[in-house]
């Protein structure tokens, strides 16, 4: 049995529409007027146990939303899903004990207490005995670097810190599925590289179902083979992160070193002129271009050596979401 199902889940938010002024905030009163915003639709996919999925999309792609109804936080407006065998809108005790959803755009840490104590708390609203507590704090503050920090007001604590100890709260029951949602948002380089090595390891030692959603390609790149892509509440690709670049890289680079500094040339026929210099020449050429292109350049110019790569994987995905996130429908 898979760790995480999900069917056909969706959820429309209804928004009032409030017209402008007083006359519409009496008019609202008599008959409404509402907006639905649909979030979620029919969301698809299944995770195994112990892997680490990225769960990507653009802005208000619906990626908080579908984590929040697996958390059981929200109750969807369709489909179905199942974690771990529960519905997680039924909120059974059984299930919160086995999974943890941390939200790195939210405090869930005591702001005024010490890191320490506020971490004790969470064990004890859990019912994890103080000696355990005691360990898992241990061992990850440790792994995570902020063993002596535990000490300081958790409003004290940079951000990067702060997140370490929100990641060891929501580890603290040794949940068997977490969802992470912005984990690593805003933290400098060397705190996300840490909480990035820190995941993976956890993961592999731990088999622990994990859910990750990130803007940061590095995340993601270094963390899941898998990967589910949402824009506008509906599922676009799911599958390995290398199979993006075969289904939807439209271009090559094409790097060529002349023999001989020589005068720029008019290149701009065969490809986006990334880089001419005297002695190298960038294009970015379309994939089925790449033979003839390159055949023209050698006749066009004495060639030291040649090298064809795959448009970095995060300029696809970037690029994906700006095709996809133009409006469906003309406005009006
Ligand atoms: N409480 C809410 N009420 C109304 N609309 C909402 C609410 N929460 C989110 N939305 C809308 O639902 C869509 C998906 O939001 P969200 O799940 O937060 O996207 P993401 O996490 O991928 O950025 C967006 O259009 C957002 O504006
Ligand atoms: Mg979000």
């Amino acid at each position: 049995m898979p760790a995480i199902e999900v069917e056909n889940l969706s959820k429309t938010y209804r928004t009032y529409k409030k017209a402008p002024g007083i006359l519409g905030a009496f008019k609202g009163l008599i008959h409404r007027e509402y907006e639905e915003v649909h979030a979620a639709s029919r969301v698809n996919f299944s995770v195994e146990e112990g892997e680490l999925v990225g769960f990507l999309g653009p802005n208000g792609a619906g990626k908080t939303t579908t984590l929040k109804m697996l958390a059981g936080l929200l109750h969807p407006t369709g489909g179905r899903a199942r974690v771990l065998g529960y519905v997680p809108w039924e909120r059974h005790d059984e299930y919160r004990r086995q999974f943890s959803l941390l939200l790195g755009q939210k405090n869930q840490l005591w702001w005024d207490l010490p890191a320490r104590e506020s971490l004790d708390l969470n064990a004890r609203i859990y019912g994890i005995s103080a000696e355990q507590a005691g360990r898992t704090v241990d061992e990850l503050t440790e792994l995570l670097d902020v063993r002596d920090k535990l000490n300081v007001m958790v409003r004290e604590l940079s951000l990067g810190e702060r997140m370490k100890m929100e990641l060891i709260a929501a580890l603290l029951h040794r949940p068997k599925v977490l969802f992470l949602d912005e984990p690593t948002i805003g933290l400098d380089v060397s705190s996300q590289k840490k909480v990035r090595e820190f995941l993976r390891e956890y993961n592999r030692a731990n088999r622990t179902t994990v859910l990750l959603t990130s803007h940061y390609m590095a995340d993601i790149q270094e963390l899941c083979e898998r990967v589910v892509i949402i824009d506008h509440g509906t599922i676009f690709f799911d599958g390995r992160l290398e199979e993006i670049i075969d289904r939807f890289a439209d271009f090559k680079l094409v790097t060529i070193d002349r023999e001989e500094p020589e005068n720029p040339i008019e290149l701009d026929s065969l490809g986006e002129v990334v880089e001419q210099s005297p002695t190298r020449v960038r294009l970015k050429v379309k994939r089925d271009r790449v033979v003839p292109v390159c055949k023209e350049l050698f006749d066009r110019m004495p060639v030291k050596d040649i090298d064809i790569e795959e448009v970095p994987i995060e300029d696809i995905i970037r690029e994906l979401f700006d095709r996809k996130s133009v409006p469906e429908r003309p406005r009006v």
